[in-house]
């Protein structure tokens, strides 16, 4: 496939930050593609390239990656065949030259990547699902299991609960559109019951509530608690049992709220004073003993490897333990955690790693070690729908792309409808068993 154009632009995610749109072109094709950027990112992510000019967009401006792409990539990809996604992938990699695609940035590279595998799937009369899974080997007829994030704290909040999202998990039904709608159900009846509360029902970057359940600035002890307790109570009004329809999930998110002056990073400040690893694991424990919990992510933080060890013998039969900071989408952060016995799932933001391909060999890593895979999207999103396909693609069984309400999240909720409508009876739903526990 020969790629005849290739431009960059500066476009607004979701938060009214700019981020790159690419549109690559083929002789008889056009596709585009919008790259995400994550807040809690990981220490261990590939470089996003931001101008850093207070006199534009606070900073935040992003035209020195579209001049790298309109200059540095367009140039080596312009009037070339590319026959497959690692061919073009590898020479991206090379002509930034580092290991964090701090030449380019990320958000030059991803774009390019991401609007190649919708060229490459045109070119080849499929729709992007379908030519990720031809890349990827794989059936390409699973839907995701929603992890929905209906309450937020942490870093995508200011409301001083440590934990950044509470997630829902519908996994008690037969289909995708069930899941769903019971999900989105339950959505609304937290509003009801928040509303009822006196509490504000104004939402977070990723769609779900965030308000604040005290005056306190730092939300204190209970209150996470008070929080489940909340979701139980809506899922609950939403006639849906929790524990065998609806089970919940959480992001702890804990590289943000561990002491980053204790060496170790072994301290984390949470619920109002300090606690260790340990401490953390013994939390865990309770609240998977109390409440329908079937994932834990970044429970520890990125460096605590060591607690990440503990926390994995002590609970890594009994709920999903997911890695995001901690793996950064990164096949070598991968390996290491495989090799140590380290928790038993990734978080896969494509933006973290910065290529489709290198996306996928972490994927397939996770796999072949039996890791469960979570595609996910970033707290700043756009209305590209890219992950469900990606999610569907891969059969990574289990899909988190925030709330039941702003566009950023809906839009691949809608896309994961279509596919679903479009796969008939050959679609597959794996449900709880998703979750491998
Ligand atoms: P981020 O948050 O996109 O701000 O990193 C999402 C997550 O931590 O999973
Ligand atoms: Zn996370």
């Amino acid at each position: 496939m020969k790629i005849i154009d290739c431009q960059a632009r500066e476009v607004l995610d979701s938060r009214g930050y700019p981020t790159v749109e690419v549109e690559l072109t083929s002789e008889h094709h056009q596709a585009r593609a919008i790259v995400p950027s994550g807040a809690s990112t990981g220490e261990g992510e590939a470089l996003e390239l931001r101008d850093g000019d207070q006199k534009r967009y606070l900073g935040k401006g992003v035209l020195k990656a579209v001049q790298n792409v309109q200059k540095e990539i367009a140039p080596a990809i312009v009037g070339k065949d590319f026959v497959e996604q690692t061919i073009l992938d590898s020479l991206l990699r090379k002509l930034d030259g580092t290991s964090n695609k701090s030449h380019f940035g990320a958000n030059a590279i991803l774009p390019v990547s991401m609007a190649y595998s919708r060229l490459f799937a045109l070119e080849n009369k499929k729709s992007l699902s379908e030519g990720i899974a031809h890349q990827f080997g794989t059936s390409g007829l699973t839907l995701p299991v929603p992890l929905m994030n209906i309450f937020n704290g942490g870093k995508h909040a200011d409301n001083g609960i440590a934990v950044q999202e509470f997630m829902i998990i519908p996994a008690g039904f037969n289909t995708f559109s069930e899941s769903l709608r019971a999900g989105v159900e339950v959505f609304h009846q937290l509003k009801k019951i928040l509303t009822k509360k006196g509490l504000t029902t104004a939402v977070g970057d990723e769609g779900g509530f965030a308000p604040k359940l005290s005056d306190e600035k730092e939300a204190g002890p209970g209150s996470h608690e008070k929080v489940m307790t909340l979701l139980l109570e809506a899922i609950d009004s939403a006639g849906y049992k929790a524990g065998s329809q609806i089970y919940l999930a959480l992001d702890c998110a804990s590289s943000e709220f561990v002491n980053k002056e204790n060496k170790n990073h072994t301290e984390y400040w949470f619920e109002g004073s300090g606690r260790t690893s340990n401490e953390m694991v013994q939390i865990y424990e309770k609240w998977i003993s109390h409440y329908p919990i079937l994932s834990i992510e970044d429970g520890l933080a990125e460096h605590d490897w060591d607690g990440w060890s503990t926390l994995t013998q002590k609970l890594g039969k009994k709920v999903q333990l997911v890695g995001d900071d901690l793996f950064v989408t990164n096949p070598e952060f991968l390996k290491k955690g495989i090799d140590l016995k380290v928790a038993n799932s990734i978080l896969i933001k494509l933006n973290q790693i910065g290529t489709v391909t290198e996306t996928l060999d972490a994927m397939r890593m996770a796999h072949t070690a039996g890791y469960t895979t979570v595609v996910s999207h970033r707290s700043g999103e756009s209305e590209d729908a890219f992950i469900a396909d990606l999610a569907v693609g891969t059969d990574a069984g289990q899909i988190k792309t925030g709330s039941a309400s702003r566009t950023d999240r809906t839009a691949k909720y809608n896309q994961l409808l279509r596919i679903e409508q479009a796969l008939g009876s050959r679609a597959k739903y794996l449900g709880k068993s998703a979750f491998k526990i």
